[in-house]
């Protein structure tokens, strides 16, 4: 071929992409390594934030921003700083840190999107979920799943933070959000103890013959840290007697569940605690879809990609997908944790590579 047939071909080629460009089409073979990558890489990266950041931040908020109707929350969204300025922890799940001052209410409202509470310090904040007062304390895991009404009020003089988890960004990308304004205030303004769903739903092994019917979300509006502990020491106990209980030596492990399936509490979220005696390290490996920890107790090690950062009580870590990763305990070290885990595998794209040995 001639110097000036090539130069024609160039002028060409030019002009073609142009007019893609002008017609609004993209030719797939300039860019396929980014759409159809050999394994996931997500823009997500794997970050930490400390406890001893967020909690004096979310008080400054608590002494600066109401809480009420039009904001609806005071919650302050972790943010990936892979993710070019989005308040997403990762491109599936939102986490932040909700504080509520004495005596204040969150008004209620309803979404599309499943959400729940965990708290890792603190009570004296009762969620209405659907009418239902449901008390928050401590180790407290607890749901409001999409389109329940729920508002928030603090009985008491002292503060209170936890975290909230919510599917935001997957119903953003997927344009299901819906949103509704319910009451100003809490339409349950009553303390108990333990919920009404609790009191029906929560027996261990027994489910109540009004409710037969498989549910997409759990009944269960609380999973209280007293059942979760019980769980957990249990497992390592039977572990010390040489039964087989515990996932990988030294490191307990439960689900939650939603007791009308056996399956993950939402359809869009799982959540999960890990106990890890101290010493004990979990096996390094890749996994599809992203994970949320939140330290609730002790001292460790995150392993991500190769570099080891040392946590504690309340410090929160995201994991995107098919991140290596490894934790390793440096005394008991309790750990809650949520995942987009049941959108990945009822969409049959779960993968997990243990790299250990690698
Ligand atoms: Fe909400």
């Amino acid at each position: 071929m001639t110097d000036i047939e090539t130069g024609i071909e160039d002028e060409q080629l030019d002009k073609l992409y142009r007019d893609f460009e002008t017609e609004n089409l993209m030719p797939l073979w300039t860019q396929l390594g980014d759409l159809m990558p050999m394994v996931p890489t997500s823009k997500a990266v794997p970050f930490i934030w400390k406890w001893s950041t967020l909690y004096p931040l979310a008080k400054r908020a608590g002494d600066l921003v109401p809480v009420g109707r039009g904001g609806e929350r005071r919650a302050i969204a972790l943010a990936n700083p892979g993710l070019g300025g989005v308040p997403y922890v990762s491109p599936t799940l939102w986490a932040a840190i909700q504080y509520l001052g004495p005596k204040e209410v969150a008004p209620e409202h309803r979404h599309a999107q499943n959400a729940f509470r965990f708290v890792v310090e603190g009570e004296g904040v009762w969620t209405v979920v659907n009418g239902d007062p449901v008390a928050m304390r401590r180790g407290d895991f607890l749901l409001t799943p999409g389109w329940h009404f729920h508002g928030h009020h603090n009985e008491t003089d002292q503060p209170m933070a936890w975290i909230d988890g919510l599917d935001i960004p997957f119903v953003h990308y997927t344009d299901t959000g819906f949103f509704e304004f319910g009451s100003e205030n809490v339409t349950d303004e009553s303390t108990p103890d333990i919920s009404r769903s609790e009191r029906l739903w929560a027996h261990p092994g027994l489910r109540p013959l009004v409710g037969l019917d498989a549910k997409t979300s759990s009944p269960i509006a609380a999973y209280r840290w007293v059942h979760t502990d019980a769980a957990l020491t249990e497992q390592l106990e039977l572990e010390d007697e040489g039964y087989a209980a515990t996932t990988e030596p030294g490191h307990a492990a439960v689900r939650y569940t939603n007791p009308t399936t056996g399956g993950d509490v939402m359809p869009t979220m799982r959540a999960e605690f890990h106990r890890l005696r101290d010493g004990a390290r979990t096996r390094p490996r890749r996994d599809v879809g992203s994970t949320v920890y939140q330290v609730f107790e002790g001292r460790g090690r995150f392993v991500l990609d190769g570099r080891s950062t040392s946590v504690e009580t309340g410090d929160m870590v995201v994991v995107p997908s098919w991140t290596e990763w490894s934790i390793e305990a440096e005394s008991q070290f309790d750990l809650f944790a949520f995942s987009d885990a049941p959108i990945v595998e009822k969409l049959h794209f779960a993968r997990t590579l243990i790299t250990e040995g690698a």
